[in-house]
C-alpha cells in the first residue's frame, strides 16, 4: 500500500531510540525527509547513521531538551531552517515514578513541563508552519496509563491525560486548517527505557506481558507502523483520537 508520504517532511522528538527511533526509522522507508531530536548528540548521530544505513534516507538532527523552552526553541528553528514540516511526532522520555501525594511542587512542574507543556510549545512553534504548508499530521506518545491510570504512574497520567485533553480540543481548532492531531497510547514495549533504575524489574515486566491478551510485549515496529499510517495523508479522516497499542492490554469499552 502507498502510504503516499514520499515527499513529506517529519520532525520526531525523542527518536535516539525506543518507540521514537522506530517512528523515524519507518517514516524515512516511506521516503519521509526526517529531522531527529534528543538531549544526547552521540547518541542522535548514531540513530541518524543507523537509519540512513536501512533505509538509504538522509536524516537531520537537532539536540534539544523538550523540558525546556530553550530546547523545544532550538528544535522548532532546525524545523524553520528546514522550510517547515507536514508531522510532528511529540514523544520523549517520562516523570518519575512513585506515588502522586509524595511528589513535592517541583516535580509536579517538571512533569507538567516534560509531558504537557512540552507539547504546547512543539504545536505553538510548528502549526503555523504546517497551516502555510496547507495542512499537516501531529501525534502524541503517551501511555496506556493515560487512559487507563494504575498506581505509582500519577505524575504520568495526570499530565498526559492533559495531552489526551489539549489534542481534543486542538483538533477543533486546527482542523479547519487542515492540521489533524491524534495521540497514541502504548501499552508495553521492549525499549531500553524498560531497564531504567527504579522502574518496575525485568521479571515484573516478563509476569505483566503474560497478562496482555496477544500474550508478549510489542515490538517497537508495531508502534511505528500505527504511528506511520496516522501520519500518512492516508489517515485524512482521523483527528481527535485516541489509539491504545497495546497487544489488548486495555480493559476498557473504549
Ligand atoms: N516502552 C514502553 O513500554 C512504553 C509504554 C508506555 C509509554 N511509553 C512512553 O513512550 C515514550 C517513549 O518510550 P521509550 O520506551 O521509547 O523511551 P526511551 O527508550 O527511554 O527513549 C526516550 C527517547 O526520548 C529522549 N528523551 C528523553 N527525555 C528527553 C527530554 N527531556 N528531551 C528530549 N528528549 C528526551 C531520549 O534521548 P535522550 O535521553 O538523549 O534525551 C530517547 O531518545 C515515553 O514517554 C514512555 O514513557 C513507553
Amino acid at each position: 500500500m502507498d502510504l503516499k508520504l514520499r515527499g513529506k517532511a517529519a520532525v520526531v522528538n525523542g527518536a535516539s531510540q525506543g518507540i521514537g527511533f522506530a517512528i523515524a526509522r519507518s517514516l524515512a522507508a516511506e521516503g519521509v525527509d526526517v529531522l531527529i531530536s534528543a538531549r544526547k548528540e552521540d547518541a542522535l548521530s548514531k540513530a541518524a547513521e543507523q537509519i540512513n544505513a536501512e533505509t538509504g534516507q538522509a536524516v537531520r538532527t537537532v539536540v534539544g531538551d523538550i523540558r525546556m523552552l530553550d530546547g523545544c526553541d532550538n528544535i522548532i528553528a532546525a524545523v524553520r531552517e528546514r522550510g517547515g514540516v507536514d508531522i510532528l511526532i511529540n514523544n520523549d522520555g517520562a516523570p518519575p515514578l512513585g506515588n502522586a501525594l509524595d511528589f513535592d511542587d517541583l516535580r509536579w512542574t517538571r512533569a507538567f513541563e516534560q509531558n504537557l507543556l512540552s507539547v504546547v510549545r512543539m504545536i505553538r512553534g510548528v502549526a503555523p508552519m504546517m497551516e502555510s504548508r496547507g495542512g499537516g499530521s501531529i501525534l502524541n506518545i503517551t501511555a496506556l496509563t493515560a487512559i487507563q491510570p494504575l498506581a505509582s504512574f500519577g505524575l504520568s497520567v495526570s499530565t498526559w491525560a492533559g495531552v489526551v485533553g489539549l489534542a481534543k480540543t486542538l483538533s477543533h481548532e486546527l482542523g479547519p486548517k487542515g492540521i489533524r492531531i491524534n495521540t497514541l497510547c502504548p501499552g508495553l514495549f521492549e525499549t531500553p527505557r524498560l531497564e531504567l533504575a527504579g522502574g518496575p524489574s525485568a521479571a515484573e515486566y516478563h509476569e505483566a506481558a503474560k497478562m496482555i491478551p496477544l500474550g508478549r510485549k510489542g515490538d517497537v515496529a508495531e508502534i511505528a507502523a500505527v504511528a506511520t499510517f496516522f501520519s500518512s495523508p492516508l489517515a485524512s479522516y482521523v483527528t481527535g483520537t485516541t489509539l491504545a497499542v497495546d497487544g489488548g492490554m486495555n480493559k476498557s469499552l473504549l
